[in-house]
C-alpha cells in the first residue's frame, strides 16, 4: 500500500507522517518511511544541491533533478516495497511536482505528466494526505523550527499562494485518493483522522 503526505512549507507534514509511522509499527505492520526529493543514496545527494539557497537553478533543471530522484527512488524502494506488501509512507510525491513545477513554475502540466509516467512506472499513490494550511502561519512555522529558509521556502508569499492553491485544485481533480485536512487542527485530532483512514483503507485492502 502506498501513501503520500502533501502539503506547504510548515504545514505539520512530517509530524504527521512520523505519527502514523508509529502507530503502524505499533500495530505490527510492515511500513517503511521514506521522502522526495531524497529517499536514496543519490536522492539524498542531489536533494542537499536542490534545496541549497545559494545556487541557481533553472526551472527545467529543477524538474529533471526532481525526475532523476523520483526514478532511482521508485525503483529501489517504492517498487521493491510494495511488492514485499510493506506499507509505504512517502513524504511528497507527484503531486508535488504538479504545485511546485508545475503550477509554481510555470511548466507545461503535459510534459510533467509525460516525464512522471516515464519514471514512474504508473505508480499512483491509493491515499494521499493533503494538510491544507496558511501561508503566512506555515512560513513562519518554519523558520521558527530550522531558523533558516531553503531554496523553495525563502520563494515570496505569491508561490506559496500558488502552491496551496494548486494542491487543493489536485485534490479536487482527484477526490478518490486525496484527503484534506485543515493543519490549524491540533497535532492530535489531524492524527486521529489520518488513523481511522489508514485503518479502514488497510481493512478494506485485507491487510
Ligand atoms: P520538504 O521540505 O517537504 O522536505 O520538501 C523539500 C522541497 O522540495 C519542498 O520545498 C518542495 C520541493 N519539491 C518540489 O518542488 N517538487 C517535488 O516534486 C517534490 C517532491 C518536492
Amino acid at each position: 500500500m502506498f501513501i503520500t503526505f502533501e502539503g506547504i512549507e510548515g504545514s505539520g507534514k512530517t509530524t504527521q507522517i512520523n505519527l502514523l509511522y508509529e502507530y503502524l509499527k505499533s500495530k505490527g505492520y510492515d511500513v517503511i518511511k521514506t521522502r522526495e526529493p531524497g529517499g536514496t543514496e543519490i536522492g539524498e545527494f542531489l536533494r542537499d544541491l536542490l534545496l541549497n539557497k545559494d545556487r541557481h537553478i533553472a526551472p527545467k533543471t529543477e524538474l529533471l533533478l526532481i525526475m532523476a530522484i523520483r526514478a532511482q527512488h521508485v525503483k529501489d524502494v517504492i517498487i521493491p516495497a510494495i511488492k514485499d506488501k510493506k506499507i509505504v509512507l512517502c513524504d511528497r510525491f507527484f503531486d508535488a511536482t504538479y504545485a511546485y513545477q508545475g503550477y509554481g513554475r510555470g511548466i507545461d502540466l503535459k510534459t510533467i505528466k509525460f516525464i512522471n509516467n516515464f519514471v514512474t512506472e504508473g505508480i499512483t499513490p491509493d491515499l494521499t494526505i493533503l494538510i491544507d494550511y496558511d501561508v503566512i502561519d506555515g512560513l513562519a512555522r518554519r523558520m521558527n523550527n530550522t531558523g533558516h529558509m531553503d531554496r523553495f521556502e525563502k520563494e515570496g508569499f505569491s508561490f506559496h499562494k500558488k502552491i496551496r492553491d494548486a494542491y487543493l485544485k489536485l485534490s479536487q481533480e482527484h477526490r478518490e485518493r486525496f484527503l484534506v485536512l485543515d493543519g490549524s487542527e491540533s497535532v492530535e485530532k489531524i492524527h486521529k483522522i489520518i488513523k481511522d483512514r489508514v485503518d479502514s483503507l488497510i481493512n478494506a485492502r485485507g491487510l
